[in-house]
């Protein structure tokens, strides 16, 4: 599964792990460095296939595949508050069908070292680990041969995706749209499809540049024509076309005011890089090329594509750069969209809390992204 003859990533060493712990502390690590060598060694060499089967376990075994095309139906709406917290397990499958693109994808800079095949690959191939991992707590969890804690750290160090609950698509679209053929412009890890199978639409076409999750649309698919095999003979198929072309350059030909919605989340330019060819932030790096080459052929694509008294909606928020000054996408996305479709409402998508020390506190305690819905008028 884990081909470590492949290099990806490669991080520079600037110490062992006894030379760091003497230089920056003096507690009880040192005493039991010998042991701590020991049981990594265990880990990442005499028994690595079964810490790999852990970490399979932890985040990708998806479990009876059933489940994922049976959700239920809770309110998830206060307010102008929608709960995107509410079983984000759903989430799982889609890990599981896409977890090699979704775990190289990048955070702000197409050199990030830290995204997860590259960080195991360095792991398991030269035993390198980041000094956040040989801190106390840590350590003490090394010596317990605690490695479902290892991993929950090890994950935590890297860049992970975001990936967009499903359950939370089918709230939004069985609540603020209506009809039954949708289209989104981005396949989001095929999670707006699994969404789609679990509503009443009858039709979904997706656009995407990585084949892997294109062609992950056709495996969603099987999946669902399993789980409806013993339905009525009246029970109308769902149907599903996923294209693997730029959202900017799809043909609308034949789909010209055909659809009764769009829903979706788009890139966010930079903030994740995803791992394959024609990728809106690499066809327009500039950020104004790319709000106008991308999003506004994108967003009036979408316009000659939907049915008058239609809905377009989608989620975004701003972020930090590297820089740590803040992107204001969210606005300016917005007003792009206003040039062609109504502005009906606002609300927000409260996520789980983030992470990572760069998170500004106030995103720590709560991680929210607008939800911006329109109508063509
Ligand atoms: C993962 S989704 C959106 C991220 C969002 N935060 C979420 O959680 O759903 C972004 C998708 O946009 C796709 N993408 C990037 N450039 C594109 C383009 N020019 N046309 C269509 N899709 C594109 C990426 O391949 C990726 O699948």
């Amino acid at each position: 599964m884990l081909d470590i003859s492949i290099k990806t990533s490669e991080y520079i060493v600037k110490n062992n792990v006894r030379d760091f712990i003497k230089e920056n502390s003096n507690d009880y690590r040192l005493d039991k460095i010998d042991e701590f060598y020991k049981n990594f060694y265990d880990m990442v060499v005499t028994n690595r296939e079964e810490t790999l089967d852990i970490w399979f376990n932890k985040y990708l075994d998806s479990g009876d595949i059933k489940k994922y095309f049976s959700m239920g139906t809770d309110n998830l709406l206060k307010g102008k508050v929608i709960n995107g917290i509410a079983k984000s397990g759903y989430g799982r499958l889609l890990r599981n069908i896409n977890f090699d693109k979704m775990y190289r994808t990048k955070k702000l800079y197409h050199d990030d070292k830290e995204f997860v095949i590259g960080m195991m690959e360095v792991l398991f191939r030269d035993f390198k680990i980041r000094n956040s991992l040989v801190g106390p707590a840590f350590f003490k969890g090394i010596l317990n041969k605690d490695i479902n804690g290892f991993w929950s750290a090890f994950m935590m160090t890297c860049s992970t995706p975001s990936v967009f609950n499903p359950y939370t698509f089918k709230f939004i679209l069985e609540n603020f749209f209506n009809g039954k053929k949708l289209f989104c412009p981005v396949l989001g890890w095929n999670s707006y499809q699994l969404a789609f199978h679990n509503t009443t639409w009858e039709e979904f076409v997706g656009t995407d540049v990585i084949p892997e999750v294109v062609d992950n649309g056709k495996v969603l698919y099987d999946y669902y024509l399993k789980t409806i095999d013993n339905k009525f003979f009246d029970f109308q198929k769902q149907n599903v076309k996923n294209y693997l072309c730029p959202s900017e350059k799809f043909d609308i030909n034949g789909y010209e005011e055909y659809f009764d919605g769009v829903l979706f989340s788009p890139p966010y330019y930079n903030l994740e890089i995803y791992d394959s060819e024609h990728q809106s932030i690499d066809t327009f790096p500039k950020y104004e090329d790319w709000l106008d080459g991308y999003w506004e052929t994108t967003v009036s694509k979408c316009y000659d594509v939907l049915k008058k008294g239609k809905r377009f909606g989608f989620l975004i928020r701003d972020y930090l750069d590297r820089e740590l000054n803040k992107v204001r996408i969210s606005e300016d996305m917005k007003k792009v969209v206003e040039k062609y479709f109504v502005l009906i409402d606002v609300y927000q998508v409260k996520w789980g809390a983030r992470k990572l020390a760069r998170t500004p506190e106030k995103m720590r305690n709560g991680n929210y992204e607008n939800f911006y819905l329109f109508e063509k008028k």
